[in-house]
């Protein structure tokens, strides 16, 4: 049985289809046969983000629906050997779909292949209950800002009300220099105060938006930050060790920062 890992967040647009994306890609270059299941019903977005769209004929509810096979429904990424998409139903409402029968369909999923990695709509609603079905591993995104940090708490109340297992949470857009001078705070503090394992921190990167524009992924971005940064959280997620950067303030820094405001 492969892992089944559920990108999920509070707050939308934190980046958990990016990071999503960036890790299915990462196992799949690592040779672990893996499938990225868009789970955000009527707003598909990975099959653009993998440069697949072109392939898609069917999807997540074609499957359920026995409409087709998942094999007629599994897209073959282009250029990424081993990673295959299942796309989201882009003419359903997330209240059209049962998380039994999503549920169903990731199991399947999991027996097959060694990864599977769940993107899941923003919020607490509908679209996100209908993942919670698949016996996934929750990896919360938040960016590290006071209304991003309250909805993963949100979320992670929600997920710890479940017999199953703990989140983890992965910063996404963490910035050095900000931390540094005292802006934002350091996502090893804003995990403690959460409560929840520190799994990854993705640094904020012009780099990550242009591969968006070009179609391009993450991991061909271009800045090797990023792509470290990945290869770190996707080696955390599978209980391999991996070091985090490190993002401190410096006393310094943040005093001139206070004098700068205070004048
Ligand atoms: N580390 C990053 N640095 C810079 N830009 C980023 C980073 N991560 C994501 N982005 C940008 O943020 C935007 C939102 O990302 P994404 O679509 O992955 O968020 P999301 O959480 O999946 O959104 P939604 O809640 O709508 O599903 C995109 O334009 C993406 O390129
Ligand atoms: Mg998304």
């Amino acid at each position: 049985m492969g892992k089944i890992f559920a990108i999920m967040s509070g707050k939308g647009g934190v980046g958990k289809s990016t990071i999503a994306a960036a890790l299915a890609e990462y196992y799949a270059r690592q040779g672990k046969s893996t499938v990225l299941v868009d789970g955000d019903t009527g707003l598909r977005c990975a099959d653009l983000m993998l440069n697949a769209q072109n392939q898609v004929l069917y999807d997540l509810g074609d499957v359920i629906e026995k409409s087709c096979g998942m094999d007629q429904a599994l897209v073959l990424v282009p250029d990424i050997s081993n990673l295959c998409l299942l796309a989201a139903p882009q003419l359903m409402k997330p209240s059209d779909l049962k998380a039994k029968d999503v549920g169903r369909v990731v199991t399947r999923l999991a027996e097959e292949k060694d990864i599977v990695i769940l993107d899941a709509p923003a919020g607490i609603g509908r679209g996100l209950k209908n993942l919670l079905g698949a016996a996934a591993e929750p990896v919360i995104v938040a960016t590290p800002d006071d209304v991003s940090v309250r909805d993963a708490e949100k979320l992670g109340a929600l997920l710890n009300e479940r017999d199953e297992p703990h989140p983890g949470i992965v910063f996404n857009r963490a910035d050095k220099a900000l931390v540094r001078r005292g802006e934002m705070a350091p996502p090893r503090l804003l995990a403690q105060a959460l409560d929840m394992p520190l799994l990854g921190i993705v640094p904020d990167s012009r780099s990550v938006y242009r591969a968006l524009l070009r179609h391009q992924t993450v991991l061909s971005c271009g800045d090797e930050q990023v792509v470290h940064a990945v290869a770190i959280l996707a080696k955390r997620l599978m209980g391999q060790e991996a070091e985090l950067p490190v993002y401190a303030s410096s006393p310094i820094l943040r005093f001139f920062h206070r004098r700068g405001e205070e004048a």
